[in-house]
């Protein structure tokens, strides 16, 4: 039987750096999930957190002279504001400092070692720093650390060791008797054949001659415990363990959301570490893909992260919400580029969902002063089966974690209410006065179903959800939303209720000034029917042509503007000035290759203002988004050259 409570966590993410965009989108989605088994009449719990000790962290807080404790606090800080920025609602924040996450850790450790399961051993291994842990030869890539891609250092030093053999066929048979355990099911497939080979012990200690910022073994002063037997134990020193009433309320629902990169310990070490201490094991784990940016993973150590709070406060946070579930298909990778984000946000947005809107209450404002009319019986027209197809898809696949699915369900309803208004045609109706019935019946299913799609994006899009029903004259419950449930009942926006004037739910952003070099592939024209005509061009005098002040420039200085992978900040010698021009090169040239070089400039674009940079200028590129080539001459010019 479905239990009622749901517990979800994501990973507690490193405090070695800043938050990025791949812990945001873990976060955001189990954010989502939560939101939903709310609508679906669930208790939760939501749960994330820092992973704070190791050699990683010390390295960090020394560059930044700083010790570790300050420097954990900072960092963790910035992730415990992030969340409430992101329309995350935690309900918990754990740190792996707190006293009472060490004292469970501990108590776990005794346990085991007590049982027999931990024993003390010399070992000699291929270390990376960078993950902190042992890599077996067969794991290496080209002998190289698949994540880091450096060779690993050969280690020898004694320590502690977790016996995870005799759990092996158990695991295996748990996993292959429990559908959904591992989710999607790429996943469980790549667990069970990790599985096939013989496991080997884990390490999981480490002298406190090489390390002390860790947890001491409760059985070896001289040694810390290390990574994964400190993290993972969060998850249940959070709510409680052993005897906490979160604890024993929530830990039978509890569900793991991580991308692959830590599928391991998180498929392997950790419900064997539970089996070991005798504890129930977690009800499932959800594995994701990674972001890349230009098709390598987004991460810190390779260094082309993009800043969850420069997206946010540039295009919202709910359009990045939606942008993040929409985007990407759960269990695969994704890529992440501005563009792709702005043109989703024009077309789905703005364009669908945002036209919808204005469109329906700007006509029950004109036909009908703003008052919603008495719902007539017109069961021929109704909305009704649509709504329901749309709440049904959206739940099946929200219940499968199956996010861009939920949404699409959600955005088809979206298109047929478009279709359903060119069909019905509303103003010819108007004129005619023996339709004005059928065009209240018209107007009101229009309603209805705007309120069936502000009811659904609430997980996705809570404060666009807000806004639509409180336009649409809902009075929204204590709790913020509407159980699913409720929602198909027609007819819950009271016929002579005043609605608000039509408001712009996502103001459309116009790609020409998020690229200047980049119109002619302005991203929105991939899609079709997003309301962007194609551009003709008109014809111009030579006297327009002289209008515009091209120049040849060098470039003096470039650099990466923080949070775009395409835009670079150019210095540029014209000759009489130098300007600073943003260019949407970034992709193709590296700021290195770039100084030195000669430019063709637009010197009299009037100025603009890209990623929170001054643009005075535009430097000219022929190609498409992926071959841009700077446009140049095959002979030095001296700067400032004009070009006739
Ligand atoms: O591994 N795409 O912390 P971490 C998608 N402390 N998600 C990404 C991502 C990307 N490019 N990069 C990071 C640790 N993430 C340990 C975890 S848990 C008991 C201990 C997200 O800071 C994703 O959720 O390296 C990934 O699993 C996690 O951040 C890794 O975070
Ligand atoms: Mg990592």
């Amino acid at each position: 039987m479905e239990t009622r409570t749901q517990f979800f966590t994501t990973p507690i993410y490193y405090v070695n750096a800043q938050p990025h965009l791949g812990h945001a989108y873990t976060t955001i989605a189990a954010d989502v999930a939560t939101r939903f088994k709310q609508m679906d009449g669930h208790d939760t719990y939501f749960l994330t957190g820092t992973d704070e000790h190791g050699d990683k962290i010390v390295q960090a807080a020394q560059k930044q002279n700083q010790s570790p404790q300050e420097y954990v606090n900072k960092i963790s800080q910035l992730f415990q504001d992030l969340w409430p920025r992101l329309s995350v609602q935690n309900n918990q924040f754990i740190r792996t400092t707190d006293p009472s996450h060490i004292q469970v850790v501990k108590n776990l450790l005794t346990r085991i070692h007590d049982k027999g399961d931990i024993y003390f051993s010399s070992y000699e291994g291929q270390y990376c720093f960078g993950c902190e842990r042992f890599y077996q030869d067969r794991e290496l890539v080209e002998g190289k650390c698949p994540d880091h891609g450096v060779a690993p250092s050969t280690i020898k030093e004694s320590n502690y060791f977790f016996k995870m053999g005799q759990y092996q066929d158990w695991l295996i048979d748990h996993i292959k008797t429990h559908p959904g355990f591992i989710h999607p099911r790429q996943y469980e497939t790549e667990l069970l054949s990790f599985l096939k080979e013989p496991l080997e012990d884990l390490c999981i200690s480490r002298p406190k001659s090489r390390l002390t910022w860790g947890i001491t073994l409760p059985f070896d002063s001289d040694y810390v415990t290390y990574v994964w037997f400190d993290a993972l134990v969060n998850y249940i020193s959070a709510p409680g363990y052993p005897d906490g009433a979160l604890f024993k309320k929530f830990w039978p629902s509890a569900r793991h959301f991580v991308a692959k990169d830590i599928i391991k310990p998180h498929g392997i070490y950790w419900p064997i570490m539970l089996k070991a201490a005798g504890i129930d094991i977690y009800a499932g784990l959800n594995v994701h893909g990674f972001w890349n940016v230009s098709g390598s993973k987004m991460s810190k150590s390779v260094g082309n992260v993009t800043d969850p709070v420069a997206v946010t406060d540039r295009y919202g946070v709910d359009a990045f919400r939606y942008f993040l579930m929409r985007e990407m298909v759960f269990g695969l990778d994704a890529n992440f580029t501005e563009d792709v984000l702005v043109s989703r946000i024009n077309a789905d947005l703005a364009n669908d969902l945002g036209n919808l809107f204005s469109r329906v209450l700007s006509m029950n404002l004109k036909y009908f002063k703003g008052v919603v009319p008495a719902m007539t019986s017109a069961p021929d027209i109704s909305l009704v089966p649509d709504a329901q197809a749309a709440v049904d898809g959206f739940q099946k696949a929200m219940a499968r974690y199956e996010f861009h699915k939920a949404i699409a369900a959600v955005w088809q309803f979206v298109s047929s209410m478009n279709k359903y208004i060119d069909m019905h045609e509303p103003w010819k109706l108007a004129k005619e006065e023996d339709k004005r019935p059928l065009l209240a019946a018209v107007i009101c299913n229009l309603l209805e179903g705007l309120r069936t799609v502000a009811c659904l994006i609430y997980p996705v899009m809570p404060g666009t959800s807000e806004k639509m029903l409180t336009a649409l004259g809902m009075t929204i419950p204590e709790k913020g939303f509407f159980l699913l449930d409720e929602i198909l009942s027609w007819g819950q926006i009271q016929p002579g209720t005043r609605l608000a004037k039509p408001a712009i739910l996502f103001p459309r952003i116009d790609v020409s000034a998020t690229d200047a070099s980049d119109e002619k592939t302005a991203p929105a024209k991939k899609k079709t029917g997003t309301g962007f005509t194609p551009e003709i061009k008109p014809v111009i005098t030579m006297e327009d042509f002289a209008k515009i002040d091209l120049r040849t420039g060098a470039i003096l200085a470039a650099e990466k503007i923080a949070g775009s992978d395409k835009l670079l900040k150019l210095q540029v010698d014209l000759g009489t000035d130098t300007r600073q021009v943003v260019a949407g090169i970034g992709r193709q040239y590296t700021p290195k290759d770039l100084v030195g070089r000669q430019v063709v400039v637009v010197a009299n674009l009037k100025q603009a203002t890209l990623m929170g940079e001054d643009s005075q200028g535009m430097v000219l590129a022929a190609g498409t988004k992926k071959e841009l080539v700077l446009a140049g001459f095959d002979v030095q010019v001296s700067p400032g050259s004009p070009i006739k």
